[in-house]
Order: structure tokens, then sequence, then C-alpha cells
């Protein structure tokens, strides 16, 4: 599985481990003073990243609502909800996160449901944290039942139950938490318990990004990196990112190497051309594992509906990396489609590969 994903510009499971261990060791990091932050800081997808929501490009309706929201905790002086966004990742989740805490004046601590096993981890953070500060669980669908328990007097009451004592004697002590905005992410919104969700004022949906937002993205970061680019490699490179912000500013990265080495003038089409071969990335931003999978599911199984487990066997994939990083993207190209039976690929997946399967077996109906 490693080499298939080692040069990959998708952000993959694989890289989980080391994504933990960053929300670990950014529990409860402030947005000033520390040298943690200053790294974060320093590096450069946080610098290409937009400070203020005026600066943030696309998702114009999470915009016009967190706007809404930023100016009424202003007018009222305290934060009355908690937001949860989610979405596919790559999308701005976090950027969004971050400008909401800058536009509240507030500091910012980082943590994860995965980092948040035991009820003390969370009332540790808790019990730092100051009015207007924001709390951001990334990931926040794992966090465990207990833990998000804790979460619900927290999030109604500015309150933390603690418990004291085990058996017969133990009884509940109330401690008060400042009035903080708790802001969740996650890329799956299904795996929140409703009565988690439901405190939730305000429940935000990332979608993917129109071309022409990808491209003002791309010529943004440009400037930011002080790269020339011309318009048409910027609309190239919108073509190929697969409507994701993190994937064009990874290309550009990329495309940046390519620049600085082979000591190109311009960033242009001749670049990304020879960029695009080597990175094995197709004019619709279908990478090798993407056209593994429609192969697979064309050839091996004659595109008749196949479920989720036999793909990843066949593909010797987990569940996770096909159902987050694979299919989402095939889906909304169009070339793939879940039916009660299982995926079933698209003609225009077929056509696109130039693979011809037998006609009746194209589309299967969705019931039998
Ligand atoms: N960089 C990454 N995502 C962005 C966005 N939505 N707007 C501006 N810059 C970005």
């Amino acid at each position: 599985m490693i080499d298939v994903f080692e040069d990959s510009l998708l952000d993959m499971p694989l890289l989980n481990t080391h994504k933990m261990r960053l929300s670990r060791y950014n529990i409860g990091m402030d947005t000033t003073n520390t040298e943690d932050q200053q790294d974060v800081q320093h590096s450069e997808n946080a610098n290409l990243r937009p400070h203020k929501l005026k600066d943030y490009i696309g998702q114009e309706n999470v915009k016009k609502t967190l706007k809404m929201f930023i100016e009424a905790v202003k007018k009222r002086g305290t934060a009355t909800e908690h937001v949860l966004f989610y979405g596919p990742p790559g999308l701005g989740k976090t950027t969004l996160v971050y400008i909401l805490a800058n536009e509240l004046q507030g500091e910012i601590k980082i943590t994860s449901g995965a980092a948040l096993q035991k009820s003390g981890d969370l009332a540790a953070i808790l019990t730092n944290l100051k009015d207007n500060d924001v709390l951001f669980i990334d990931e926040i669908h794992r966090i465990p039942k207990p833990v998000e328990e804790m979460l619900y007097p927290v999030m109604e009451d500015n309150a933390l139950d603690i418990i004291i004592g085990k058996g017969p004697s133990a009884r509940t002590v109330r401690l008060p938490v400042a009035k903080i905005t708790i802001v969740g992410a996650t890329t799956k919104l299904a795996l929140l318990s409703a009565p988690l969700r439901d405190r939730f004022g305000l429940i935000l949906r990332l979608d993917y990004y129109q071309d022409k937002e990808m491209e003002e993205i791309i010529v943004r970061s440009s400037k930011l990196l002080n790269l020339p680019i011309t318009d048409k490699a910027a609309t190239e490179i919108a073509k190929r990112a697969r409507k994701t912000p993190r994937i064009a500013n990874r290309i550009l990265k990329r495309a940046r190497d390519m620049y600085e080495v082979d000591k190109h003038e311009i960033i242009d089409e001749q670049l990304l051309e020879k960029l695009f071969s080597l990175l094995e990335i197709d004019e619709v931003g279908l990478q090798k594992i993407d056209r593994k999978y429609i192969k697979m599911l064309a050839t091996k199984f004659s595109n008749l509906p196949v479920g989720i487990e036999t793909i990843a066997s066949a593909l010797s994939e987990d569940q996770q990396t096909i159902e987050e990083f694979i299919e989402p993207y095939l889906l909304q190209l169009g070339f793939l489609k879940k039916t009660p039976r299982g995926r079933v690929l698209t003609t225009q997946a077929l056509k696109h590969l130039g693979i011809s399967v037998k006609q009746n077996d194209v589309e299967q109906p969705t019931l039998v």
C-alpha cells in the first residue's frame, strides 16, 4: 500500500499517525507566543491560509453564515452557539476555524477526537480556557462516548461535571467553564451521535470548489509564494486539483520545485506538462490509484455492482482509504454510482479511461 501513496497528493489515512501525533502535540496550544505556534505560523501551509473571512475564497453560504454569527457574537459580547464544520478533507475546515477565532479575537486551542481518550484530557483543557476562546476539536467523530457526554453540560451550561469517588459514595461536582465557542470538524457527520450533533447551533457543510474559485486560490497562493505563473497554468492546476485547495497548493509547491531546479522563468503549461506526467495526474485530476480502482471495477468485475469489502480486498487497500479518499471525488465527477447492491461505474468513467465493457453490464439497474 505504501508505494502507491508515497508520492500521493491526496491526504491519505497513511498520514494519520503523523496527524494524530501532531494533534496530541497541539493539545491546548495557544495562538500566541509559544514556539510550537511559531513553527506552525512559519510553515508554508499556515502562511497560505487566509486570516480574515474577506480573504477566504469560495464557500459563499458558509461565509455568509459565519459573518452573521461573528457580528452577532460581537454585538452581544459573548459566544452563544457552537459550530460544526463537515465535509471532505482539504476543503478548508481548519482554515475557517482559525479565521473564526481570529475574528472573535479569542485564542484557539486545538485538539482532536482521537487525542481526547479520557475525560481527564478534556477537563485539563477546559479548565485552562478563557471567555471568548475557541476550542477546536478536529475529527470530533472519534471522541469516546464518556468524553462526549462530558461535553454536553459544557456546551449547554458552561459547566463541567466531575465525578469524585467511586461506587455509592461517588458524587458530582459542577465546575464553571469559561464562555467558549466549541468548534468541531469532521469528515463523517453520520458518525456523530444525534445528541452531540444537536448541541451545535451552526452546522456548516463545506463543498467542493468551483473551477473559478480554485483558480483564484492558486493565483493567490502563487502571489504569497512569490511565484510567477501564467493564467493558463493556474487554470490547468485548477482542473487537476480535485476541486480541493489543499491539493492545489501541493501541486503548486511541486511546480515551484521544478521551476527552481530546472531554472524556468515562469510556471507555464510546458512546465506543468512535465510535472503532471511525473506525478501521474491526468487531466481531470485522477491519480494512479483512482485509475486502478476504475480499471478493476470495469475489468475484474465487468462493472457489475461490487461491495466495498470486495473492492478493498481486491485493491489491497483499507476500506477507509477507499471511502474517504478515492470514492468521493469519483462520485463528484459523476464517474461512480453507489447502488444498494454495490458500486458501479458510469459510462463517463469508462469513456474517460477508454475501456469498453459489454453494454449490458454498464450501469445496472439499482434493484433486482
Ligand atoms: N487557501 C486555501 N484555501 C483557501 C481559500 N478557500 N481561500 C483563500 N485561500 C485559500
